[in-house]
């Protein structure tokens, strides 16, 4: 039986969000119905209501959640009623090209659930923010989005795993491979570059350059286990860097920023033969241009990060159990939790770079 519930539900370009009555249909063969339990404020979240995604409105919002499997369609054998999972964008297909060379996350055959949640009150298809629409008491995703983790971990740090704190952790310790004894610099220090920050402390890193425009992201990079910090409006952090890292740049540059500058700043304060790994997302009027005898004589690669180029299978149950083993703190991700009619709260408070994550709790 098809099931009410609440959700937030972003009905048009830059309006206000709204909490809705929305229809839960039973899940459909592959699919799986989740309890919500927690739910990060993401800034995906803002720019789905901003309509910078997709025009596809009205959408439920939320993305990074974690919650208890209520049911299960036809053919589900991986997770069960009962089960806590965390959440992921997609569902893999393990068969296609990418699949089957080892990098899931290029998958070119990923799926949501085909059945639709609607509103209530007109009927109307809602569409799922990253194909999970989480900001809501329970909602419909693929079996495969769903990864079993140790219940011992909270929910609201659990969920964090769903987006950027994996987006950032596995920028350092998969794309970037960040070894024991590497120099790394992180460009930017919001939630993703800290959870880089904190990838690369985990991964042995010998030196944790963070680098921000503001002092209170400094602090806090710190906190994520950051070693040096540079503010790069009074300092030039290629200059910075190079001095830190007896004179060559760092291993590893991480850029979680997304701006021609900082891209720049990236590509020359790593070391010759070093890496460096862009997380932050450009827009798509932003040019960058380079010598390119420079991009040819500094050797080493640049590489983009996909969602940390995680496996959720093999990643989310490996970071929860650090986490509850205390060798990784996810807790310090989370700066408040709110409820559900909060979020336009949240977005504010985002924006104005009050808070690392906002978490709904349900
Ligand atoms: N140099 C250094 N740091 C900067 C600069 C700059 N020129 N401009 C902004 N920053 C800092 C901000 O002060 C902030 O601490 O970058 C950080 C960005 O953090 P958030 O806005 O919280 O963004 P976050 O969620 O961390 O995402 C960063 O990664 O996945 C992508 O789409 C995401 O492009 C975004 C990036
Ligand atoms: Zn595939
Ligand atoms: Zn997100």
């Amino acid at each position: 039986m098809a099931q009410e519930v609440r959700g937030v539900v972003a009905p048009g370009k830059d309006e206000p969000v709204r909490i809705e009555t929305i229809v839960v249909p039973d899940p459909g063969p592959g699919e799986a119905v989740v309890k919500i339990q927690a739910c990060g404020v993401c800034h995906t979240d803002l720019h789905y209501k901003q309509g910078g995604i997709s025009d596809d409105f009205p959408f439920l919002l939320g993305h990074e959640a974690a919650g208890v499997v209520e049911s299960v369609g036809t053919g589900v054998t991986d997770v069960a009623p009962g089960d806590f999972v965390v959440l992921n964008w997609r569902a893999v297909c393990g068969k296609c090209r990418a699949c089957t060379r080892g990098r899931p996350w290029y998958c070119f055959d990923t799926h949501n659930a085909e059945q639709k949640m609607t509103l209530a009150s007109t009927g109307q298809e809602l569409s799922p923010a990253l194909g999970i629409g989480a900001f809501a008491e329970k909602t419909l995703v693929a079996a495969g989005q769903c990864t079993k983790v140790d219940p011992a971990v909270s929910a609201e740090v659990a969920g964090l795993l769903g987006c950027g704190v994996m987006a950032g952790i596995g920028a350092a310790i998969n794309t970037g491979n960040v070894g024991r004894g590497d120099t790394v610099a992180v460009i930017g220090c919001g939630g993703v570059g800290d959870a880089a920050i904190a990838g690369s402390h985990l991964a042995g890193a010998a030196k944790v350059i963070a680098v921000d425009i503001d002092d209170r992201k400094l602090e806090t990079a710190r906190s994520m286990g950051a070693t040096h910090t540079v503010n790069s409006r009074e300092t030039d952090p290629v200059e910075a860097i190079r001095e830190l890292t007896g004179g060559f740049g760092a291993d590893v540059v991480i850029e979680a920023v997304g701006r021609p500058e900082t891209y720049r700043q990236a590509f020359y304060a790593r070391d010759l033969a070093g890496t460096v790994v862009l997380v932050g997302v450009p827009t798509p009027e932003m040019k960058l241009e380079l010598p390119l005898l420079d991009v040819f004589g500094r050797g080493g690669s640049l590489k983009s990060s996909w969602y940390g180029d995680c496996l959720p299978s093999r990643d989310f149950p490996m970071l929860v159990d650090l986490h509850v083993q205390g060798r990784l703190d996810l807790g310090k991700f989370v700066t408040e939790t709110v409820g559900l009619d909060q979020v336009e709260h949240a977005f504010d408070r985002m924006h104005a770079g009050d808070v690392l994550r906002s978490v709904v709790v349900l």
